[in-house]
């Protein structure tokens, strides 16, 4: 009943809804209501209760629930299961074990802090509580596991596009997994695969992200960002999630489609820059002309010959300043 009322309450938020049609609806009375709305406040939803008018949950309620999640998602959302926990070593991790006991598809975690977030090549993602969205998705698809690249392609467009769409900023890929925002990495992506323990095959793919949506301090020294400045909240992170998931399981039904690659594509900040990578434990430079319809990165190096690089190669690409 808890999530049922949360359920109404989130579907009209900012907005009145009265105890009488809320107990009318759901079926229960007026003092059941009550007790709810008490204890969904002392969890830390901010709900208004003024006489004659009803209840409101207050347009910015970060607190990031599964009932919340749900009632962002789209009508046909294929997003098969929901899983949204308040602390956990990593989402990728816990995903990765329910994915071995057949999770299914579609499976999304959230939580609201990471004890052991994980980034790229080893490095350690900060996952305070509160102030970021942590998300994994399960993923079972039907691509070869060479393509499995397109999967962190998809999930870049979809954090874009929820963005844009519900916040109307402009955020750019940094190939091949990180989004920036104003000059700073507001966002990364680790896609993982899972294989099983008996087949030795490819059963599941794990693509999990890490948006900091208010946080300021950061443990390493890259150039992280935040989402939003000064806790200037447009949006929940129930409703980012939400869209983030529905994008992805979208385009997870055909993922190297056209469209998904030229969004990608539109949003490269390295296109038609110079950059320094390492490979091989030695630094290059290049320049780069674009990215292939596989997502790789078509450069120019250093003796003027067309190279590709690929995300699977261990590498860090930085901009070069000179
Ligand atoms: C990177 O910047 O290198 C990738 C960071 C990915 C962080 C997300 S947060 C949710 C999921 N769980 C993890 O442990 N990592 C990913």
């Amino acid at each position: 009943m808890r999530g049922k009322v949360l359920q109404v309450l989130e579907s009209k938020r900012g907005e009145f809804i009265s105890g009488e049609t809320l107990a009318e609806s759901l079926n229960v009375s007026r003092a059941a209501i009550w007790k709810i709305i008490d204890s969904l406040r002392s969890e830390g939803y901010k709900i208004k209760a003024v006489s004659n008018k009803g209840y409101s949950l207050e347009k910015i309620n970060d607190v990031l629930t599964k009932e919340g999640i749900k009632s962002y998602l789209r009508e046909d959302s294929r997003v098969s299961d929901i899983i949204c926990l308040d602390k956990i070593d990593s989402t990728n991790n816990y995903a990765k074990k329910i994915a071995l006991n057949n999770a299914k598809h579609g499976t999304l975690i959230a939580a609201n802090s990471q004890t052991a977030g994980r980034g790229r090549f080893g490095h350690s993602f900060d996952s305070p509580a509160g102030t970021g969205l942590y998300m994994s998705l399960i993923l079972r698809p039907k691509i070869e596991s060479k393509k499995f690249q397109f999967i962190t392609i998809a999930a870049a467009v979809a954090v874009c596009q929820t963005i844009k769409d519900l916040c109307g900023f402009n955020p750019v890929i940094k190939w091949v997994n990180d989004i920036y925002l104003d000059g700073k990495k507001i966002c990364g992506i680790l896609t993982e695969a899972v294989t099983g323990f008996e087949s030795g095959e490819i059963e599941s793919v794990i693509t999990g992200i890490g948006i900091n949506i208010t946080t300021q301090k950061f443990s390493g020294d890259y150039n992280a960002g935040a989402l939003f400045q000064d806790d200037n909240i447009i949006c929940s992170r129930n409703s980012i999630c939400a869209r983030i998931a529905d994008y992805i399981m979208k385009f997870a039904e055909n993922l190297s489609s056209q469209e998904i690659i030229n969004s990608y594509r539109e949003r490269s900040i390295l296109t038609g820059k110079n950059i320094s990578y390492i490979k091989d434990g030695g630094k290059l430079n290049a320049h780069v002309s674009g990215i292939d319809d596989e997502g790789g990165l078509i450069i120019i190096n250093e003796s003027g010959n067309q190279e590709i690089l690929r995300s699977g190669e261990i590498f860090t690409v930085r901009e070069n300043l000179s």
